[in-house]
C-alpha cells in the first residue's frame, strides 16, 4: 500500500484518487473546497463515440485535425478509444447525462467535430455534474476512512531527492544525464496559514490550468498554474508551452463562457456592424477549429477599434432550456440570450502545453505522476478539439491510477527525446529553487501577458516580457515569512504564474512560426518543415 498525494480536485484528481481509493494510503489535497474547479464550469460537455452512427477513428482525425500537425498520434487514439468506456462509468457513477425525446444520448455539435458527439448534462452544466458526482463519491470514501481530505491547502513545493544512481531506471546514460535523477518524495503545503511537509510515496499533480496569467479568462480564481509552477521549479520537463487557448467567446468584460455548443446550435457570430464575418475566413464558419475562431475575433475587434463582436443566439430554437445555465449567467450581468445580441471576447481558456507525461502520467521525475490540464501527453497538438478537456482527465486520470498500482517505480514511457526537456526545463528555473513571492502585480503581470502572450504574439513583445519580468524576479524576496498567510498566497500564485509567463515566452519565442494557438504577428504562416518540440531550439539557444 503506497502513500498517494493527489494535489487538485478536478475530473482528473478526483478520477485518481476514487480508483485508488481502498487499496493505497490516498490524500487529495485542493486549494479551495472540494468541487470547486475548472472541471466545474464546463458548460459544452464531454467529447465521447457513444452512437452506432459515429465511430473512433472519424473522433481521431477531427481531433489530429483541429491540433494543427502537433498531435501525439498515440495519445490521441487513447483518448478517443478509451473515452466511451469512461464516460459510461461517470453515468454510472451517476451523472445524468441528457437524454433526447427517444431515450437516447443527446448528442451536441462544437467547432471542428464532424457529427454531433458532445455528451451533455443539464443542459449545458456537464463539468458541474460530473463534479458533483465524483465530489459525493469522494466524500463517502472520506467518511469510510479510504480518503483523507485536505481542503484550503495550498501546494508551495514539491520536495526532491537524487535517486541512486542505479536505482533500475533502465534508462541509457544519455538520457540519464540529461534528467534531473530526481525522485519525489512528497510536498510542502500551507494549511491554515502554516506551513506542513506531506510525505509521499507518489505525488500526482492535477493542478489543471493557468488562465488567472491573462487579464481575460473563462478560468476560476485558483486557476494559478500552482502545480505546473512547482513542477518547473523541481526541474520537470514541461513542453508545449506556446500553446495557449483562447475560447473564442467569453463575455465581454467578465470571463463568463459562452459555450461553442451554443454556436454549435446555430447561433452564428456578428460583428460590430452586424456583419457575419467567420463564413469569409473559413468555410466551416463558426464551428472552425477555436484557434481560427478566436483569432478572426481578435482580428475583427482590431479592426472596429477593439469593441466587440456579438454571439446572436436569438433564432436557436428553445435557446433558454437548452442552456439554463448560460441564460442564467447573462441575466445576471443583464443579458436575456433569447432576445439579446451577447458581446464576446476571446479569453484564455486551456493550457494545451504542461508537464511532459507519458501515457499513464509519468513525468520526468520519478514517483511525480501529472494528469489533466496540467500535463502534456501531446494528445492536443496545438489545438485541442472542443470538449475533449473532461475525457482526457478521466481517460488520463484513469490510466495514471493504474500505473500507481502496478507500483511508482521509475520506469517512464516517456521518449530520450522528450525526457532531455528535463534539462531545458532546468534552465527555465531562472535560479527559481522553491517558491518565492512576486514584486510583480498581479494586474501589471495579467496586462503584460494579455498583451505580449496572448492571441497574437511577436519577437518584440515577449522580450519585452521577459525583460521586464527578469526585473521583477531579481527583485522578489527569497524569503516568505514577511507575508500574511492571505497575501502569501497571492503573492505565491502571482509568482507562480510569472514563472510560467516566461517559460511560456521562451518557448514562444523559439516556436518561429504560427500554428494552432500560436500566432506570431513576426511569422503569420505555419513553417514548411513541421518541428514537433521547441525543446532543441531552445536547447540550442541555451548553449550558445
Ligand atoms: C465550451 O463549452 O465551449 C467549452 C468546452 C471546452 O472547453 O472544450
Amino acid at each position: 500500500m503506497s502513500r498517494v498525494l493527489i494535489i487538485g480536485s478536478g475530473i482528473a484528481g478526483l478520477t485518481t484518487a476514487l480508483r485508488l481509493a481502498g487499496r493505497h494510503e490516498v490524500t487529495v489535497v485542493t486549494k479551495g473546497r472540494l468541487g470547486e474547479s475548472n472541471t466545474a464550469l464546463a458548460q459544452g460537455g464531454i467529447a465521447g463515440v457513444i452512437s452506432t452512427d459515429d465511430t473512433v477513428e472519424s473522433h481521431i482525425a477531427d481531433s489530429v485535425g483541429a491540433g494543427a500537425g502537433l498531435s501525439d498520434a498515440t495519445a490521441v487514439r487513447v483518448l478517443c478509444s478509451e473515452g466511451p468506456e469512461r464516460i459510461l462509468e461517470l453515468a454510472a457513477a451517476g451523472v445524468a447525462f441528457d437524454r433526447d425525446e427517444n431515450g437516447d444520448w443527446a448528442r451536441g455539435l462544437e467547432g471542428a467535430h464532424s457529427i454531433p458527439r458532445i455528451l451533455h448534462a443539464g443542459g449545458d452544466a456537464t463539468g458541474k455534474a460530473i463534479v458533483d458526482a465524483l465530489s459525493k463519491a469522494l466524500r463517502a470514501a472520506v467518511a469510510t476512512g479510504t480518503v483523507r481530505l485536505l481542503e484550503h491547502t495550498m501546494l508551495l513545493d514539491l520536495v526532491t531527492s537524487p535517486t541512486e544512481p542505479d536505482a533500475g531506471c533502465g534508462l541509457s546514460s544519455e538520457v540519464t544525464d540529461a534528467v534531473s535523477r530526481r525522485e519525489v518524495t512528497g510536498v510542502h503545503v500551507l494549511r491554515h496559514g502554516a506551513h506542513e511537509h506531506l510525505s509521499a510515496d507518489a505525488v500526482v499533480l492535477a493542478t489543471g490550468g493557468a488562465g488567472q496569467l491573462y487579464a481575460h479568462t473563462t478560468n476560476p480564481a485558483a486557476a494559478t498554474g500552482d502545480g505546473l509552477a512547482a513542477a518547473i521549479r523541481a526541474g520537470a520537463a514541461v513542453s508545449d508551452m506556446e500553446f495557449y487557448q483562447f475560447h473564442p467567446t467569453s463575455l465581454a468584460g467578465s470571463g463568463f463562457l459562452i459555450s461553442e455548443a451554443v454556436r454549435g446550435a446555430g447561433a452564428p457570430l456578428l460583428d460590430a456592424h452586424g456583419h457575419r464575418f467567420m463564413p469569409e475566413v473559413d468555410r466551416r464558419g463558426e464551428l472552425a477549429p477555436r484557434d481560427v475562431v478566436a483569432l478572426a475575433i481578435h482580428r475583427r475587434m482590431a479592426a472596429q477599434a477593439g469593441r466587440p463582436c456579438y454571439v446572436d443566439a436569438r433564432s436557436v430554437p428553445e435557446v433558454m432550456t437548452r442552456f439554463p445555465s448560460i441564460a442564467r449567467g447573462l441575466a445576471a450581468h443583464g443579458f436575456d440570450l433569447a432576445t439579446d445580441l451577447i458581446p464576446v471576447t476571446p479569453a484564455a481558456h486551456y493550457f494545451m502545453g504542461g508537464i511532459r507525461t507519458d501515457l499513464d502520467g509519468r513525468t520526468s521525475i520519478a514517483r511525480l505522476f501529472a494528469v489533466g490540464e496540467v500535463a502534456c501527453t501531446g494528445v492536443h497538438g496545438a489545438n485541442r478539439l472542443a470538449s475533449n478537456s473532461l475525457l482526457e482527465g478521466a481517460v488520463f486520470g484513469t490510466r495514471a491510477a493504474a500505473a500507481i498500482d502496478v507500483g511508482p517505480g521509475f520506469e517512464t514511457g516517456l521518449t530520450s527525446a522528450q525526457l532531455s526537456e528535463a534539462s531545458l526545463t532546468r534552465e527555465a528555473r531562472l535560479g527559481t529553487d522553491s517558491c518565492a513571492a512576486s514584486t510583480v502585480s498581479r494586474e501589471d503581470l495579467q496586462a503584460l501577458a494579455w498583451a505580449h502572450l496572448g492571441v497574437e504574439r511577436n519577437d518584440h513583445g515577449l522580450r519585452a516580457l521577459l525583460d521586464h519580468l527578469g526585473e521583477g524576479e531579481r527583485a522578489a524576496p527569497r524569503t516568505l515569512g514577511e507575508y500574511a498567510p492571505q497575501q502569501l498566497v497571492e503573492r505565491v500564485e502571482t509568482a507562480n504564474l510569472v514563472l510560467i509567463a516566461r517559460s511560456i515566452a521562451s518557448h514562444a519565442l523559439a516556436r518561429r512560426e504560427s500554428r494552432g494557438a500560436h500566432t506570431r504577428s513576426d511569422f503569420p504562416a505555419p513553417s514548411p518543415i513541421l518541428f514537433g518540440s521547441t525543446t532543441a531550439l531552445l536547447q540550442e539557444a541555451v548553449s550558445c
